[in-house]
């Protein structure tokens, strides 16, 4: 989609389609009130009339509105004037887009960035738009050999913000916008990629690709290089599978030369099996998207690298396949971890923490000022959550505020859960140093309790996206979650 930015007259835009916003009690945005004038009360009526009760969400398509240049005007609703906040700007811009793709418009003017926002700039809302449009007009259809859609699709969307001085904010915006969603778009579709060409060798591809394109660094460590490294408990979860282990690590240098960096690790287990302690057989095919933590970490740094944050940031990916095989680790197999520590593999599924851990140890090296990894660890944590929020742990109090704030700002929230030495002891081992699953009682937590144990030299968080990562049933697919609460949380500590 290509956007621009424009300071006009509603009325006078010669495109195929004009969308303004009205409020609930018949109350018109000031586009509408322009088109209205022009129009002899010609949308007042239609209101009074009854035909849009301006309920955040609803709309009205009009044809030939007297005195508009434009074919078709789009009603958009608000809600109430007084109310409007970021939720309900939200609603209205996602039903604005679903109202505009179900029409054979290309070429498009808006003045939804105009109305008065609470608390919100033009810059941000400008943003939104933008992030909503891309998210909602984004489809994975690389393996459709017709196209599903015979509409041409908004092909150009302009923007309008109020007035000429506000163009810079507004182009600021778009730029913020744009990144955020290129990223997103980015985890969406390894995501949503099949497993069989998702792999963990394909994912450090599209790593070496971003860098190229980016002015990123990235280095890529074989199985070798990991034997090396002594790494037991990574090459544990890959020896059941054909394909390569890889240890993708990225680097974006644009913060001061001696400024410790922040370090993304990403879990990217590509399909997940169970290994022997195999998956029930339905919905297995979801296991494709247990790479969703290594997706939104390569998402990130597209968006970081694309706005030149200025920071320093490491990303560090495991990647590879969790399969059954004759040479699979056994449960009751012992693993010895990167960091000496032993671990007793009571379940061949709790394959996510055996790779991390080890990923956890490497990032030691980078003597960082924060470590946040993400994964699709549980499915306790979907149970707890559900498919809203992102499970937050931590072993620092102000890290975790940080990050459930860039959520809550992002829109792409997290909730804090505990992280009590309390529910250690339900790792014990009688075998080896620590078990890796701790029983059905707060599954998530003991997860995370399991990561604490490598994250001790360092101020270290976790993001459980099991439940947020992506959607099933008839709008299956991935949703890019968490690159907005990533890249606002290393927005602020770019401290921009
Ligand atoms: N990738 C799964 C977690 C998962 C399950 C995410 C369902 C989304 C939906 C993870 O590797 C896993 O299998 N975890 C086990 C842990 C258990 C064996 C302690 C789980 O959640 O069942
Ligand atoms: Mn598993
Ligand atoms: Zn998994």
């Amino acid at each position: 989609m290509e956007f621009s930015i424009k300071s006009g007259n509603p009325e006078k835009q010669r495109k195929d389609c004009v969308v303004v916003g009205v409020f609930e009690a018949r109350k018109l945005s000031a586009a509408a009130e322009a088109l209205d004038r022009v129009s002899d009360g010609y949308l007042g009526n239609i209101l009074r009339a009854g035909d849009l009760d301006g309920k955040p969400g609803s709309t009205l398509l009009l044809h030939s509105v007297p005195g508009v240049s434009a074919g078709r005007v789009l009603l958009v609703g608000l809600g109430k004037e007084r109310e409007l906040n970021e939720r309900a700007y939200r609603q209205a811009l996602r039903a604005a887009i679903k109202a505009l793709g179900s029409l054979d418009v290309g070429d498009i003017a808006t003045f939804l960035a105009e109305v008065p926002v609470k608390k919100r700039d033009v810059s941000w809302r400008v943003a939104q738009l933008v992030e909503v449009a891309e998210d909602s007009v984004y489809r994975f259809d690389r393996f459709k050999s017709k196209p599903a859609h015979s509409k041409k699709g908004i092909a150009k969307l302009q923007v309008h913000v109020p007035q000429r001085a506000d163009v810079a904010a507004g182009e600021d915006g778009l730029k913020q916008g744009q990144a955020l969603a290129s990223g997103v778009s980015f985890a969406k579709d390894l995501g949503n990629l099949a497993p069989n060409y998702c792999t963990p060798t394909y994912l450090a591809e599209q790593a070496k690709a971003l860098v190229k394109s980016h002015g990123l660094q990235v280095e890529v460590l074989e199985q070798a290089d990991l034997e090396k490294l002594g790494m037991g408990s990574f090459l544990g979860v890959t020896k059941g599978s054909v394909q390569p282990p890889k240890l993708i690590v990225l680097q974006h240098k644009k913060g001061r030369k001696n400024q410790k960096p922040v370090v993304l690790v990403g879990k990217g287990i590509t399909f997940d099996t169970g290994g022997i302690s195999l998956k029930p057989g339905a919905d297995m095919d979801e296991m494709k998207y247990d790479m969703c933590g290594a997706a939104s970490v390569l998402g990130t740094f597209k968006t970081i690298a694309e706005l030149g944050l200025p920071l320093n940031v490491v990303g560090i990916i495991p990647t590879c396949e969790n399969m059954p095989d004759g040479n699979a680790t056994r449960p009751g197999d012992v693993l010895t971890s990167m960091s000496g520590q032993t671990i007793e593999v009571l379940n061949t599924d709790a394959e996510g923490r055996l790779i991390l851990c080890d990923a956890l140890t490497y990032a030691e090296r980078f003597e960082p000022q924060a470590v946040v990894d993400i994964a699709t660890l549980t499915g306790a944590c979907v149970i707890a959550l559900g498919h809203h929020a992102s499970g937050l742990f931590s072993n620092k109090d102000s890290l975790a505020e940080e990050l459930l704030e860039a959520g809550n700002e992002a829109q792409d929230r997290a909730w804090h859960l505990p992280l009590w030495d309390d529910y250690q002891g339900q790792l014990d081992s009688n075998f080896a140093d620590i078990a890796n699953i701790g029983g059905r009682a707060g599954g998530s937590i003991t997860a995370a309790c399991f990561l604490s144990r490598f994250a001790k030299k360092y101020d270290w968080a976790h993001l459980d996206i099991a439940g947020t990562a992506w959607k099933s049933g008839k709008e299956k697919g991935a949703t890019g979650r968490p690159v907005p609460l990533l890249t606002e949380f290393l927005k602020q500590r770019a401290g921009k």
